[in-house]
C-alpha cells in the first residue's frame, strides 16, 4: 500500500515517523511532494523515502493521499489535480470541512481528520470525521494510520469544536499546568529542570493511570486522598480556588473562538 503526502511539514512528517518505526510500510511505500527544493532533499535523505516536486505525482502513485498543506492552500492544490486517478484522501487540515472537500472530491473518497500536537512524540488523539458515504475498509485503514501516532476517536464534524477545545489546543493549558506545578516545586527547593520532570512524569502517568484502569478520575481521586491525608488538602484547595470553573470557562472560550471562526 503506497501513502502518499501532499505537503511534507510538522504534521506529514510526523505520521510518516510513526508509520515507519510501527512498520505499517516499508520506506518504499510512502513518498511526498513540497515546494522548497532544499527541505526535499534533506527530508528524503532524513526519511529514506522518495520526494517530487509534484502533487500531480504523488496523487498517481498513492493508494492514500494525506493531504498536508496549510489549511489556506487546500482549495488551491485539490484545484490543480489531474484527478483520473482514484487515490483515498485524507485530509489533515484544521477548518476544512466535509463540504469544502466534496466540493473537490467523489463524497466516498475521503475522510477529514484533526490530529494533534503530541502525534510527533507518538502519543497524538485524532479525531475522524464521520462520513457515512466512505467504505468500511478505508476508514479502517485511516484508523490504523493515526493508531500509528496514538489514539483515534471518530465524531460527527458538529463535535470538533469541543474536541479542538480538549485535543488540539489542550496541550497548550496541560503545558501550563506542567510549569505552574514545577514553578510551584522551585519556590520550596527544587531546580527547575527537575521539578519540570517530576511534573511533567507526573502528567504523563496519571494520563496513563486514567486510560488503562478506565476508572472515572473521581475515583482515582478519592483514592489518592487518604483520610486527612496531604491531597485532600491539595484538592480542597483548588476546589476553593474555583480549579474547575477555570478549566469550563477556558473550555468554553475555545468553543466559541473556533464557532466564529469557522463561521468566518
Ligand atoms: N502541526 C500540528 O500540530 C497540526 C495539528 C493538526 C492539524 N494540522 C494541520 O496539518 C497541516 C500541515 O500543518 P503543519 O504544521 O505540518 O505545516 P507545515 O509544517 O508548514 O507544513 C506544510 C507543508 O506543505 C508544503 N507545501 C506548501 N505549499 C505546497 C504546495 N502547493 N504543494 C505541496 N506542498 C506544499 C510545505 O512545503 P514547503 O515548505 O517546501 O513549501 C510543507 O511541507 C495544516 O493543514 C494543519 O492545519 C497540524
Amino acid at each position: 500500500m503506497t501513502i502518499g503526502f501532499i505537503g511534507f511539514g510538522n504534521m506529514a512528517q510526523a505520521i510518516a515517523k510513526g508509520l515507519l518505526e510501527k512498520q505499517l510500510v516499508t520506506h518504499d511505500e510512502l513518498l511526498f511532494s513540497n515546494q522548497s527544493e532544499d527541505k526535499r532533499q534533506q527530508l528524503m535523505n532524513t526519511f529514506n523515502i522518495k520526494g517530487t516536486s509534484s502533487n500531480q505525482d504523488v496523487w498517481d502513485q498513492s493508494d492514500i493521499v494525506i493531504v498536508a498543506v496549510k489549511p489556506y492552500q487546500m482549495d488551491e492544490v485539490l484545484t490543480g489535480l489531474d484527478k483520473t486517478a482514484h487515490p483515498f484522501v485524507i485530509s489533515v487540515a484544521a477548518g476544512v470541512t466535509n463540504a469544502q472537500l466534496a466540493s473537490h472530491l467523489k463524497a466516498s473518497a475521503f475522510l477529514r481528520t484533526m490530529p494533534n500536537l503530541n502525534s510527533q512524540v507518538g502519543e497524538g488523539m485524532t479525531a475522524i470525521v464521520d462520513n457515512l458515504d466512505v467504505e468500511q475498509s478505508d476508514l479502517d485503514k485511516t484508523k490504523e494510520i493515526f493508531k500509528a501516532v496514538g489514539e483515534v476517536v471518530e465524531l460527527p464534524e458538529s463535535q470538533l469544536g469541543a474536541f479542538i477545545a480538549l485535543a488540539g489546543s489542550s496541550p497548550a493549558l496541560v503545558f501550563m499546568f506542567i510549569d505552574t506545578l514545577a514553578r510551584a516545586g522551585v519556590k520550596y527547593g527544587l531546580t527547575k529542570e527537575k521539578a519540570t520532570k517530576i511534573a511533567a512524569q507526573a502528567v504523563l502517568g496519571s494520563g496513563k493511570t486514567v486510560l488503562e484502569t478506565a476508572h472515572e478520575p473521581w475515583t482515582l481521586i478519592d483514592q489518592v486522598s487518604s483520610p486527612g491525608g496531604v491531597t485532600v488538602e491539595g484538592i480542597l484547595s483548588l476546589l476553593k480556588d474555583d480549579f474547575a470553573s477555570s478549566i469550563i470557562h477556558s473550555v468554553d472560550a475555545m468553543v466559541e473562538k473556533n464557532e466564529s471562526m469557522s463561521k468566518g
